[in-house]
């Protein structure tokens, strides 16, 4: 065996308390996977927690079935199962992410802890002047923990919205500082491994080049003064440390995404998420191409489907008027073929649409793909998002659904069923 993962109930030193989590091999958050396309990953999986859980990789393009990606499995307490990927030669380099995926219990397992990084190395990793940076990951998370150091149950408001904690913590730790050299360049991987929270993530003073979103490189890097992170999503970021020696604040921005009542209220300043630190000095000027990748144009779709995310009463969260069902077959796709899913959003908060296995491009109203590959999609209340899929590979049953993963929970996946002639 390559990997043991072995959730479990710790009860630890975490974001400045002490706390009962559950982590990974105890850790908060679990050990980082290191991949490489080509390679056959193995994980044991130990459950030792008294619930059944089993495990999601998010982002990867690997077979959903049997010993793969399979999120129907339900590994039960005490148990253990051997999962197998084959990651694909030609699989994207970047920053991916495990998780469990229990449907009613995905929620409160990973808002106790569970969750951890996959880096597939290669792409980003394989340009001279990346590589010459140093590189950090940040998963992001949220929890309440009360005063015995429990992380107590949400109400049902709270679940509806999508539980938010109080504290958000970045690799386990409250408001960490990260490191730069003055002159120098840092390479962040953020993955939001929140049930619910956005993070509009920004550093006080500094603009950040985006070179990669969900594990996928992006043509050429995309300069912002901050960036939306949706439950599920991940973003590579570029920061130059060009500004006066000293530390500046890693700011989560408020963002408003919906909902009723009182859980809903949007804060009006930013928080603080950590630090980033200059320390000395950059040996020599960091430079960024201005060139990452090519993506090829995807083919015409030959089919376009309707999606349709609702909230019904008391705690239902709908795909085109269904609750999740894991052995009814909502969507089959033919292997091979080339999809428009267009995605309507008519609740009251946004609803980030997360597809395993299969990866898309966003399409513009005039219907051209944009040359971006994503994995999870916000469409935000009263809107509509346009995607594209190639099914090129990995027949077989899997999911989509609201990363805000009370959702998720409640209802709002769905099944498809990509089918081999
Ligand atoms: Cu990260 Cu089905 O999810
Ligand atoms: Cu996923
Ligand atoms: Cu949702």
């Amino acid at each position: 065996m390559d990997t043991i993962l072995e959730p479990r109930a710790t009860t630890a030193l975490a974001a400045n308390r002490t706390m009962e989590y559950w982590g990974y091999n105890g850790l908060l958050p679990g050990p980082t996977l290191h991949l490489n396309p080509g390679d056959t990953a193995r994980i044991r999986l130990i459950n030792t927690l008294p619930e059944p859980t089993n495990l999601h990789f998010h982002g990867l393009h690997v077979s959903p079935s049997g010993h793969g990606d399979n999120p129907f499995l339900a590994i039960p307490p005490g148990e253990q199962f051997d999962y197998e990927l084959t990651i694909p030669t030609d699989h994207p380099a970047g920053t991916f992410w495990y998780h469990p995926h229990i449907h009613e219990r995905t929620a409160p397992q990973v808002y106790r802890g569970l969750s951890g990084a996959i880096l597939i190395h290669g792409g980003l990793d394989d340009i001279p002047e990346i590589a010459a940076v140093p590189s950090e990951t940040a998963i992001l998370q949220d929890f309440t923990v009360d005063r015995n150091g429990r992380i107590p149950e949400p109400s049902m408001p709270e679940r509806m919205r999508g539980r938010e904690g109080a504290i958000t913590a970045i690799n386990g730790q409250l408001q960490p500082s990260f490191q730069i050299e003055r002159g120098g360049a840092l390479r962040l991987r953020l993955i939001n491994a929140s049930c619910s929270r956005h993070y509009r993530f920004a550093v006080e003073e500094h603009p950040i080049a985006v070179l990669a979103l969900d594990g996928n490189t992006l043509p050429a890097p995309l300069w912002a003064d901050d960036w939306l992170l949706a439950p599920g999503q991940r973003a590579d970021l570029w920061i130059e440390a060009k500004r006066q020696p000293g530390s500046y604040r890693i700011l989560n921005l408020p963002y408003d995404r919906g909902g009723m009542g009182m859980f809903a209220t949007v804060p009006s300043q930013p928080s603080i998420l950590g630090h980033l630190q200059y320390t000395g000095s950059a040996a020599q000027t960091p430079h960024l191409p201005e060139s990452l990748t090519s993506i090829a144009p995807l083919p015409a779709p030959s089919i376009t489907r309707s999606f349709l995310l609702s909230e019904g009463m008391m705690g239902a969260f709908l795909i085109n008027g269904r609750a999740f069902d894991h052995a009814r077959t909502d969507t089959t796709v033919a292997l091979g073929a080339t999809e428009d899913w267009v995605i309507e959003n008519r609740g009251s908060m946004d609803h980030p649409f997360h597809l395993h296995v299969h990866r898309f491009q966003p399409v513009t109203p005039s219907g051209e793909a944009t040359p971006t590959w994503l994995d999870t999609i916000l469409v935000p209340r009263n809107s509509t998002r346009r995607i594209r899929i190639p099914f090129l590979d990995f027949p077989g049953r899997t999911v989509y659904h609201c990363h805000i993963l009370d959702h998720e929970d409640m209802g709002m996946m769905g099944t498809l069923d990509v089918t081999s002639p």
